[in-house]
This record gives C-alpha cells, structure tokens and sequence, in this order.
C-alpha cells in the first residue's frame, strides 16, 4: 500500500474501526489507543507491511515487536503457553502485561516481526477501541509506539500513559521491561518473586527450571557462519542474494535464494529472517551474502546481517 499524502485522522467510530481494519488488511500502518500508549500497528502475518512499519519508525535496526490480539485463546495460536504464562494471563488479561513465550511451531507471524527470534511477545489489550480493531481485523497487530502513518484512529488521551510490563515465562518468570503493571501484584498471582534480565538470576536456579541459555537472545543469529559482501559462492556455500544475479555467481552455490531480484528494500527486510532460516537449515559450508546498498531499510538489513556474522556469545 502506498503512503498517502495526508494521514487521516478520525474519531474512533464504528467507521473508523472498520476502517482501520481495512487499512490493516491492505498492508497500511493505523495508529490506535491502547490502555498504555498509541501503538502503530501492522498486520503482523504480513512481511511487507512490518517492513514498511520499520521504514517509517526510521529506526536503522529490527528490534522485535509485540503481537497484540484479542483474546488469549489468539495469543494461544501464536505462542507456548506454560502454566505462569497462563496464570499471568489470566489475571492480567486484557491489561498492560506483554508476555515473551516460546513461538508456537505454526504461529502465522512473519519472521520480520520477531526479528527472526524463536520467542515472540505477545499482549492482550485492554483499551475498547484497540479491542474493537483486533476483534474487526480477526488477525494479530504488531504495534510499537509511533506517530507518521495512513489512518490514526484518535481516542484521547491513554488511561496508562507508560508501556505494558514485559515477563518472559521461558522456564522461570523473568522481568524484562518495568512498565504499567506494577512489579508487586504479577509477583503476587505468580506466588514468588521474578528474576531479573540484568541480575544474573534468569540462569541461576532458583526454581527448578533455569532459562535456557541463547533463549532470551536479543538477536537471531544462524549456526552457519555468514561471509559479508560476497561477490559469489564458493563450492559448498549457500548464497543469500540481492538484484540480479550473474550466473558466476550462482555456478557453485549448493543454494540460492535472493533477498530481492528487483532490489526492493522493503522486500530484502521481508524475506530476510525467513531467508536466513532456510540457508541455515542446508548444510552448507558457509552462507555467502551479496552487499545489500546502506540506504533506507538497507541500514537495518545490513546491521541485522553484521549481528549473524558476529561470532556467538553467550547470552541470557
Ligand atoms: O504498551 C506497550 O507495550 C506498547 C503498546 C503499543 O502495546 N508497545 C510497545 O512496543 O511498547 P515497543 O515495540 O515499543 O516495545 C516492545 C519491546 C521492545 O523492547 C522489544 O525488544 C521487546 O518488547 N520484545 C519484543 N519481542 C521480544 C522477544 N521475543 N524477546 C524479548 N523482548 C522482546
Ligand atoms: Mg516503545
């Protein structure tokens, strides 16, 4: 879809919720309420469409967003629910409460939108109006904070004001970001207190499952060392393209798949994460990536394929 001159804004309606989830459907960018922050949603099965939300955030890097739905029995789609998980979400459900889970095997959620990670954040709104949009679009929203986009469906001021709180329940129940639910009652309905992302608790074993190290990663990263600016595939590596590709290039690859054949930004950053996987799981020696230009969503492909070529650290 493309921009349009002048970003409507209307009154949250029952026109303009059926608006918003058709602007949605088109794979355009709505800002709408929720409890916390206006959040600038996306469809977040739809690739193109969080590429093209990324571009406008201006942000020069993919930084995974938080799929928002209706209703746990949607986020249930989405993700692997332990038995915190879903007492938290049942208490807290709709309200401010993100919660980070394992990605469930057939989640429809584009990889972009993850940032190719195998968690994924998931949070059920409590603001009517963002109810009334996810419930009318029958599909998951990524939404971060935003402001430049096609349709802003206006409610006023947010009852919260500051963003949801973030617990990830992968193993023992880890805070990741304070924010509108207070620390106290989540610990309260869990029976025990959280660990802390930065306090080393999240690998000690309080409980008698420690997170799993690499699963709180902040960044995906292949098992299969990634070779930058590549002009060809050396026999025995994969090669990750972009534009047209000269048959030399090709000759030895043992697999090619390109970013995009048109040089389109907005569908490399689509296909990137995706792309990736597929390459990782082909055995190769190597995956030899061609340059990606450092313009636009350039910027953020190329940060995002420097982060994969960096050598592993560990990582909680
Ligand atoms: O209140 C809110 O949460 C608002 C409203 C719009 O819902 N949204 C929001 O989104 O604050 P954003 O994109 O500004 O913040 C999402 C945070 C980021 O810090 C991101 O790193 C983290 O969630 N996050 C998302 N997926 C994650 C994952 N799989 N693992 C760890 N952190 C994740
Ligand atoms: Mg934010």
């Amino acid at each position: 879809m493309t921009a349009p001159l002048v970003t409507r804004v209307s009154r949250a309606d029952r026109a303009a919720v059926a608006d918003a989830a058709h602007v949605l459907a088109a794979g355009g960018l709505v800002a709408f309420p929720t409890e916390t922050v206006y959040g600038l949603g996306a469809d977040a099965t739809h690739g193109q469409a969080i590429a093209r939300l990324y571009e406008v955030k201006g942000r020069p890097r993919f930084n995974p967003l938080i799929a928002h739905v209706h209703h746990l029995t949607a986020a249930e789609a989405l993700a692997q629910f332990n038995a915190d998980a879903t007492r938290l979400a049942e208490a807290f459900w709709p309200g401010p409460l993100t919660l980070v889970l394992p990605k469930a095997p057939a989640s429809p959620v584009a990889d972009l939108a993850t940032a190719g990670l195998d968690t994924i954040a998931v949070r059920v709104p409590a603001h009517e109006v963002a109810q009334r949009i996810l419930v009318a679009f029958g599909k998951p929203v990524v939404a971060p904070s935003g402001n430049r986009i096609d349709l802003i469906v206006n409610a006023g001021a947010t009852p919260v004001g500051v963003e949801s709180t973030i617990v990830a329940c992968i193993g023992e129940p880890v805070l990741l970001r304070p924010g509108g639910l207070p620390r106290g009652l989540i610990e309260r309905a869990l029976g025990r207190p959280l660990g802390d992302r930065n306090a080393g608790d999240a690998t000690s074993s309080k409980g008698d499952r420690p997170l799993a190290p690499g699963m709180l990663g902040s960044h995906y990263a292949p098992r299969t060392p990634l070779r930058l600016n590549a002009r060809r595939a050396e026999p025995g590596e994969a090669l990750l393209a972009f534009g047209p590709i000269e048959a030399r290039a090709a000759a030895h690859a043992k697999i090619v798949l390109n970013l995009s054949a048109g040089e389109d930004l907005v569908e490399a950053a689509a296909n990137l994460f995706a792309h990736l996987r597929a390459l990782d799981a082909a055995g190769a020696r190597a995956i030899a990536v061609m340059p990606v230009p450092q313009e636009g969503l350039g910027e953020a492909v190329n940060d995002r394929l420097a982060r994969a070529a960096a050598p592993r650290q560990a990582e909680v």
